[in-house]
């Protein structure tokens, strides 16, 4: 069996990081919610290079970042944390959508609209979660789409977090951050960013991320995370911080990626099904404008799992996902099974 039907890492962790946590080994205090300065300036210095994000750290006033326990329990608590039960009970997600954003609404009450366009009015609206580059198609939003976004969230006082945990995977596009100057201005209220070491340090069992953008919302997150104890291992976040000071290893990941997204891309076309989107991230979304299920199956019968796409929306029915997160060796075995 090839199982290109999640997405988990499966190349070393590099060696930048695993020295950094080795070397915070010694840990006998609690670790602090807010992140160590060294995790916070490698993280606000990661934001502006590679990002042309700039975050305003100020001593006295909140934070703009505080890393996450990896990103999926901040995508699932973000609206318990927020606060956001009360008379505006519906959080937007996308059409086709990565199913914790769900989990996280559900979990706190609240109700989902599927929707990739802003709707008429905010009534009712709590939270809009974008993703881009998106799991599970790739696809990136363009600079307007964002500022069409943005501009909608501000204009009716609603919070739009953008799950960014691809975008150093951009492809055919170089995916931009909703805190980019070009599409948030020069301030970030009522936005917020969510990044993750997983998938560009090859560190999902590390369990690193970051929430960044208006420290208002940013201030309200940690405060009650400190609470809750929802916090870094020091050692982690000491690693986090070797990670995002460091390029290397993201680059050379990314071209391990793109290796594997090429040959298997190839693979897929020529046995009759089309790609669509894909332009960023880890999955290539095809289809053979059939039931996903009876692609599923016929790919099953060659030995590869896929994701069906239904599991990401209704409108997800007639595609699959496959996974570039497999070994060189996989990947090739893929490859050879499609041509069979
Ligand atoms: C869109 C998206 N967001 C968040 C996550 C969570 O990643 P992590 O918790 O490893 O940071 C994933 C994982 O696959 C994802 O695809």
């Amino acid at each position: 069996m090839v199982d290109l039907s999640i997405g988990t890492p499966v190349d070393q962790t590099p060696a930048v990081l695993r020295d950094a946590l080795a070397g915070a080994a010694d840990a006998p205090g609690y670790p602090t919610a807010l992140g160590t300065p060294a995790l916070r300036t490698a993280a606000a210095a990661w934001l502006r290079r590679r990002l042309d994000v700039e975050v305003a750290e100020s001593p006295d006033g909140p934070p703009p970042l505080i890393p996450t326990v990896g990103s999926k329990e901040l995508v699932a608590l973000l609206p318990t944390l927020l606060g956001l039960q009360g008379s505006a009970t519906t959080v937007v997600l996308p059409e086709v959508a990565y199913p914790t954003y769900e989990v996280g609404a559900v979990l706190a009450g609240l109700a989902v609209r599927r929707s990739d366009v802003p709707p008429a009015d905010g009534a009712g609206i709590s939270l809009v979660w974008l993703n881009s580059p998106g799991n599970p198609h790739g696809r990136v939003l363009t600079d307007d789409e964002l500022r069409t976004w943005v501009a909608w969230g501000r204009s009716h006082g609603i919070p739009v977090v953008a799950d960014e945990c691809y975008i150093t995977l951009g492809w055919d596009v170089r995916p931009r951050s909703i805190l980019h100057p070009a599409v948030a201005g020069d301030d970030h209220t009522g936005l917020l960013a969510v990044h993750s070491l997983s998938k560009q340090s090859t560190a999902a069992g590390y369990r690193g991320g970051l929430l960044s953008g208006d420290p208002a919302l940013v201030r309200q997150v940690w405060e009650v995370r400190r609470h809750l104890g929802l916090l870094v291992p020091a050692p982690v976040q000491a690693a986090m911080a070797a990670a995002f000071d460091d390029d290397a290893h993201v680059d050379a990941q990314r071209e391990r990626y793109r290796s594997r997204r090429d040959r298997l891309a190839a693979a897929v076309r020529d046995a009759g099904m089309r790609i669509e989107h894909s332009e960023a991230g880890l999955y290539l979304w095809a289809t053979r404008d059939e039931d996903c299920w009876t692609t599923i199956d016929r790919l099953a019968g060659l030995g590869i799992v896929a994701a069906p796409g239904s599991f990401y929306g209704p409108a997800g029915a007639r595609h699959v996902r496959l996974a570039l997160t497999a070994t060189d060796e996989r990947i090739d075995a893929a490859v050879e099974r499609l041509r069979g």
